[in-house]
């Protein structure tokens, strides 16, 4: 009898069979989408893999907003089949945490900080009853995003980087496993950006999560990025750093002349060339 390893084989709790198991995080499959019979972008096929840290590119009005708000259910594909998790997209998933573009704009300039995340808890703008078990959680969101100081006050008061925090509290409240966050670097200064990177970072390090996040500057998130979904000429893509961080590439995207620089210490950046 041969009781070696068998070849091949994913026993119950092996890694191997674990992460076959694990449906990819985002799955397109022929999708189109568009206004008023306005086509945005068209032949999505790609797969996002669970647990990254991916960034989305492509240049002003190439419909990286958009996509977002095809995963959270919001926008319904013209064509073709959209899958979020392991299931179709659909709206108020609450596995699924978001932090929209110009978040700050996006809501009423005369709510607390704190009541904001708990909105992200309970997604019911006049639910703020306060129930032990959720103010518990509100609480744990706030201090991994260190808002406890400034979470009383009102959003109008708070400065762009608090403002953030309170935006990836609330969207990380409900222990989402897949965070959507669109230029959430946006209006903020460097060193705000390089909090922010850090924050995403560290929770990402403390649970098991994957994070979507649409930029226009590659360059805060480049050390970390396990992918990259670009839009190309109408047409999205998912790619390797190494594939799409390329001269050629990104200046074919941008429509303007990027050079890709590895530093001495092997540091990768982009930069527009004059
Ligand atoms: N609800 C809508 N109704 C009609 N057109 C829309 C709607 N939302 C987006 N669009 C159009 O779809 C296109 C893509 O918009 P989207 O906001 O997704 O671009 P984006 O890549 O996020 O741009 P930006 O970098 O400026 O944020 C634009 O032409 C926009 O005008
Ligand atoms: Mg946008």
């Amino acid at each position: 009898m041969n009781d070696g390893p068998r070849v091949g084989s994913t026993a119950p709790g092996d890694p191997a069979r674990h992460e076959a198991d694990v449906p990819p995080a985002v799955r397109l499959s022929g999708v189109s989408v568009g206004f008023g019979g306005r086509t945005v972008w068209s032949h999505g096929d790609l797969q996002v893999p669970t647990g990254g840290l991916v960034c989305i590119i492509g240049p002003n009005g190439s419909g990286k907003t958009t996509l977002l708000r095809l995963l959270l259910g919001m926008v319904p594909p013209a064509s073709g089949s959209v899958e979020v998790l392991g299931a179709p997209a659909r709206r108020g998933n609450p596995r699924i945490g978001y932090v929209p573009q110009r978040f700050g704009d996006s809501v009423g300039e005369a709510i607390t900080g704190r009541d904001l995340v708990r909105l992200g808890h309970t997604g019911n703008r006049w639910g703020l009853r306060r129930d032990p078990g959720v103010e518990a959680e509100v609480d744990a969101a706030l201090a991994a995003v260190e808002a406890e100081g400034f979470a009383g006050s009102r959003l109008a008061d708070l400065s762009g980087g608090q403002q953030q925090r309170i935006a990836i509290a609330q969207a990380m409240v409900g222990s989402p496993d897949l965070l959507v966050l669109d230029e959430p670097l946006a209006n903020l200064d460097l060193r705000n950006q390089r909090d922010v990177v850090d924050l995403l970072v560290t929770l990402r390090e403390q649970r098991p999560v994957t994070m979507l996040v649409v930029v226009h500057d590659l360059n805060p998130f480049l050390p970390y990025l396990t992918g990259i979904v670009y839009l190309l000429d109408g047409h999205p893509h998912y790619g390797e750093i190494s594939d799409v961080v390329d001269d050629e590439l990104l200046t074919h995207l941008y429509g303007t002349s990027v050079q890709v620089v590895r530093t001495a210490t092997g540091d990768l950046y982009t930069q527009a060339r004059p």
